[in-house]
């Protein structure tokens, strides 16, 4: 995600840019910039880093003052954030500048297109084509609204766009496709912004923009919207009634809440790009030679707390799909276990924060005994990623609240294309199989929202048991790892005793923990996938009611066998037993989140806790 911000009115465009972008800054960190028209030209600056490094270029360099700007904070995607990939970009001329949030897909045919025409593409951003091709067709038609409607019918991806012309000071223009845009209306001023937290500090009236949509701000006629093809769009205007604060939660009362309600995007924007029309996987980021990956005869995955929980998964799906052996290890015991490694070891380093440093030093202690190193990171050019041989980046977007929602979601998506990448280059899956399993992930990110839509059930119940000292979590198979995750997210949210089991080792010690009313969380596979593993987790949960239990049954919906042995039962879709994680952690974590909020407990950033654990 990037946070983006337009303005045309009477105010100084730098001052509203500037804050607006502060506003948005939890939406991306990696770089920021702004352009502003100022006599007949355009004056931009940009600077890598947070925001407060372009405040001090503004300081020591200021631009001229205007009334018409853009700006945008960036959340790296395509090219690492340096001052030359950070937005606005330009085109040669220097007349356009735009920034856009999203991912352009097809941005490789159109910049050789456009070097073919004599273009300078210096970046290595997707974003940098659309500032050329704008001002090849606004020197066409002089309309800046028709070039954004002409440009946006040529890409393809998920976008949203802001651009300003040099030739029209008193106009700014939108364009959106599966990214947020949003106008604010003012009395003689317009904004546009990711959000509504951007502007809320200056209107409260707003304007939704529908998809493949392009808005035009002129300083004196206002707003007016149309479809890519030209015609008027009837648009919705709202008033919001957030605080500024809040907005920037988009109205959620946690960032927490707000991302895990992001996960059905952030497992869309994951998966968006990474498969051609043919089903061919193509991780153009795992830049590892496919004969060195023919070659890898163990993976070892390294990863901290919920990372860790994700790689436990990824061990599931690779050794299935690949036939691979696969070792799942605590980053933080990794080295001091003196590990066997050559190098046909391919080391996979999970990490949201891409500096979490026990992960660091295991990568680090890997690539000293000669194994490839590829890294699931969601922070795009932070130390893993650079430090390691390739990197699959997630496309959560900023994980701003400390317990890993979204990222967790989108760290099982990317450990899922790997391994299916591992299986289509060394042959051990074909084509129409890794295309089958695709168009399951693709399905998830509408099963999450299904799932999302019916957690009342479990806020209710989490609050029941705010008073409760200790839950207890089963699972089989893959649904171990979930219930593990499950407990983390509780302990480190309610700070509460919480533990999480293979079912199976229940009667090898912990069943003596059972007693009445004891809340128990049980984490059922899919009877439709392997039903002895079913039919042994149902006898675990009679066996645990049969002591007092009281059961809280994750199961996929149709599971009728369960009903008779739960005491709650929170049901899933049903989904493929592998991919089944992605759907069955979501009311895990609404429970923990509502019973540490029941308990007042501050959500976002728990007691002893940091977002990135940069000691060992
Ligand atoms: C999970 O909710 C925690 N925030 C923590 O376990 C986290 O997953 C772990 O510290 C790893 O962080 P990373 O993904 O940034 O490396």
């Amino acid at each position: 995600m990037c946070g983006i911000v337009g303005y045309v009115g009477s105010q100084s465009a730098l001052d509203v840019v500037m804050a607006g972008l502060k506003r948005l800054e939890y939406r991306g960190y990696d770089s920021a910039g702004v352009a502003v028209l100022a006599d007949g030209g355009l004056a931009t600056a940009k600077r890598a880093g947070k925001l407060v490094n372009l405040d001090k270029e503004l300081s020591e360099h200021p631009l001229p003052s205007a009334a018409t700007g853009i700006g945008h904070t960036r959340w790296a995607t395509h090219g690492g954030p340096t001052d030359a990939n950070a937005h606005p970009h330009l085109d040669n001329a220097g007349r356009v500048a735009v920034v856009h949030n999203g991912i352009i897909e097809n941005f490789a045919p159109l910049r050789a297109e456009l070097a073919e025409r004599g273009h300078e593409l210096p970046s290595e951003t997707d974003t940098e084509v659309v500032a050329h091709l704008l001002a090849e067709e606004y020197s066409a038609c002089a309309d800046l609204a028709e070039a954004m409607r002409l440009v946006c019918r040529r890409l393809e991806g998920a976008f949203t766009l802001v651009a300003v012309h040099a030739d029209a000071p008193d106009v700014v223009v939108g364009a959106r496709r599966n990214s947020p845009l949003v106008v604010g209306v003012g009395e003689g001023e317009y904004f546009l912004a990711s959000d509504v937290a951007a502007f809320i500090a200056h209107t409260r009236d707003a304007v939704e923009l529908g998809q493949d949509q392009v808005v035009e701000l002129r300083r004196d006629e206002g707003v007016s919207v149309t479809a890519f093809d030209g015609t008027p769009a009837d648009v919705r205007s709202y008033h919001v009634d957030w605080d500024a604060s809040a907005a920037e939660k988009a109205g959620y009362a946690s960032f927490m809440l707000k991302e895990i309600a992001e996960q059905p995007k952030a497992v869309a924007d994951t998966l968006l790009g990474r498969v051609d029309g043919s089903g061919t996987l193509s991780l153009d980021e795992v830049r590892i030679p496919a004969g060195v990956l023919r070659e890898v005869d163990k993976v070892v995955v390294v990863a901290c707390g919920t990372a860790y929980h994700a790689g436990l998964i990824a061990k599931y799906a690779i050794e299935h799909w690949t036939r691979i052996p696969c070792e799942v290890e605590l980053a933080s015991e990794f080295r001091y276990r003196d590990p066997i490694l050559d190098q046909q070891t391919l080391v996979v380093a999970i990490s949201q924060s891409g500096e979490t440093m026990d992960t660091l030093m295991a990568l680090r202690h890997a690539r000293e005994q000669g194994a490839r190193v590829l890294a699931i990171c969601n922070t795009n050019g932070s130390t893993i990623p650079r430090e390691s041989d390739a990197v699959l980046y997630t496309h959560a977007g900023p994980e701003v609240a400390v317990a890993s929602t979204k990222a967790f979601l989108t760290q099982l998506v990317a450990c899922y294309l790997v391994a299916l990448y591992l299986g289509q280059v060394r042959g051990t899956k074909y084509g129409d199989e890794i295309g089958d399993v695709v168009r399951d992930l693709s399905g998830i990110s509408g099963a999450v929202e299904r799932v999302l839509g019916t957690m009342d059930p479990v806020r209710e119940l989490a609050r029941s048991l705010a008073h409760k000292n200790t839950v207890l979590f089963l699972g089989r198979h893959v649904g171990h790892p979930v219930a593990l995750e499950g407990a983390l997210k509780l302990k480190e949210l309610a700070y509460m005793h919480a533990e999480g089991f293979a079912a199976g080792e229940l009667k090898h010690g912990p069943i003596a923990l059972i007693e009445e009313d004891l809340p128990v969380v049980v984490v059922v596979p899919s009877p439709r996938g392997r039903s002895i593993l079913h039919d042994k987790i149902v006898s675990n949960i009679q066996e645990i009611r049969a002591r007092g239990a009281r059961t809280i049954v994750i199961a996929e919906e149709g599971d009728e066998a369960v009903v008779p042995y739960a005491d709650h039962l929170v049901r899933v879709p049903a989904t493929p037993t592998l991919l089944q994680p992605l759907v069955a952690t979501v009311p895990l974590q609404v429970f923990a989140c509502e019973l540490a909020t029941a308990r007042g407990n501050e959500v976002d950033q728990p007691r002893n806790l940091a977002k990135s654990v940069t000691v060992e």
